[in-house]
């Protein structure tokens, strides 16, 4: 691939939140790397994506241990492509990794004890090249570990200068205010929380917003295309080239059942009628609210990219269209 130079006016093609109470502003769209980045993926199509998002403003890049497949291949690939493409401009950049799922054999290496998660953040670091990340997350709650043992995990990685910041992901609204309290307490720099949101699923809304609004902190919504089924990609059936039709994914092809296709159908015409993709409107109807600082898309091309990006041009609605949408979702 030829050289890189972003472009110069990348951050006029974005638009950026702030996030909870924090210093830190997110890009409203931002880039995840759980799929097309391992080393089953083609290479330069996962770095042509990097220059297309950084090209548009999008400063925030989420990773995690798992990322794969194998596992730990998207930091190793994220970390070449950094080192070619993205070293001069990491303090443009905000880089997230995770621990919490299953990484390696063994009771050490999954969950949420110190032992794991300080290793864990070691073996990133090492993967992407990095000195540090701008946020370490604990990926999921662990019923087993003492909280004060996880959240005093994500204290001590800060302190040794290798996470900025830190986060939880899928937390309860109980947890995460129970989390906050024992940060605070050890006045640790916890700036967001990564749930999963989008229109189908919507468990944030019962508790967790609000929750977050009260503790000051921000959110990035991860899966907000339901992994491809809110966008136009399954309304005639299932290419070969989707996340449904691969083998290993999170997305099985049974889950675009003819009731689904029916109701993408229908939001497909309402986003039609707003002048939107319907993967355009997904993104938009989760920054409506402003308690929704980012929303983490994953994308297979950089032209998907470029489509999501441009729900920013419109993220306002109607009530007519919020309680149709609704209604076609059974809310
Ligand atoms: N914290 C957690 O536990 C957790 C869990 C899951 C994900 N995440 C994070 O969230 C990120 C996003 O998750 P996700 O990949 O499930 O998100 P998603 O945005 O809901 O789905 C991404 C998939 O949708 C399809 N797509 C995207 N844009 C499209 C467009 N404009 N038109 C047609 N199809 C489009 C692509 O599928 P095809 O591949 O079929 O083209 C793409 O791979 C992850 O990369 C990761 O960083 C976090």
């Amino acid at each position: 691939m030829e050289l890189y130079k972003p472009a110069e006016d990348r951050y006029e093609k974005m638009q950026y939140r702030r996030c909870g109470k924090s210093g830190i502003k997110l890009p409203m769209i931002s880039l995840g790397l759980w799929h097309n980045f391992g080393d089953e993926a083609d290479f330069d199509n996962a770095a042509e994506i990097l220059r297309t998002a950084f090209d548009h403003g999008i400063t925030h890049f989420d990773l995690a241990n798992n990322y794969g497949p194998p596992y730990g291949t998207a930091e190793k690939n994220f970390g070449k492509i950094f080192e070619r493409d993205f070293k001069a401009y990491r303090d443009e950049l905000i880089i997230s990794t995770k621990a919490g799922w299953d990484m390696w054999p063994g009771p050490y290496g999954n969950f949420g004890s110190r032992k794991y998660l300080v290793a864990s953040l070691d073996q990133s670091l090492q993967r992407m090249g990095l000195d540090y990340v701008d946020i370490f997350y604990h990926h999921r709650p662990d019923p087993e570990t003492p909280l004060e043992e996880t959240m005093g995990a994500l204290d001590q990685i800060v302190r040794q200068g290798k996470a900025l910041y830190v986060g939880i992901s899928q937390y309860s609204a109980e947890e995460t205010e129970k989390a906050a309290a024992i940060l605070k307490e050890l006045r640790t720099p916890f700036l967001i929380h990564q749930p999963r949101y989008n229109m189908m699923d919507r468990w944030v809304e019962n508790g967790l917003l609000n929750s977050l609004q009260k503790t000051g902190l921000g959110s990035i919504a991860f899966s907000p295309l339901e992994q491809g089924i809110l966008t136009n990609k399954y309304l005639n059936g299932i290419p070969e080239d989707s996340r449904a039709a691969k083998k290993g994914t999170y997305l099985d092809k049974n889950k675009v059942t003819p009731e689904v296709v029916k109701k993408i159908k229908a939001l497909h015409e309402i986003a039609r009628e707003r002048n939107q993709s319907l993967a355009q409107m997904a993104v938009a109807w989760l920054l409506k609210d402003e308690r929704v600082t980012s929303v983490l898309v994953g994308v297979s091309k950089s032209t998907q990219l470029l489509d999501n990006i441009q729900a920013l041009k419109n993220t306002g609605f109607s009530k007519e269209e919020l309680k149709k949408i609704d209604d076609i979702l059974g809310y």
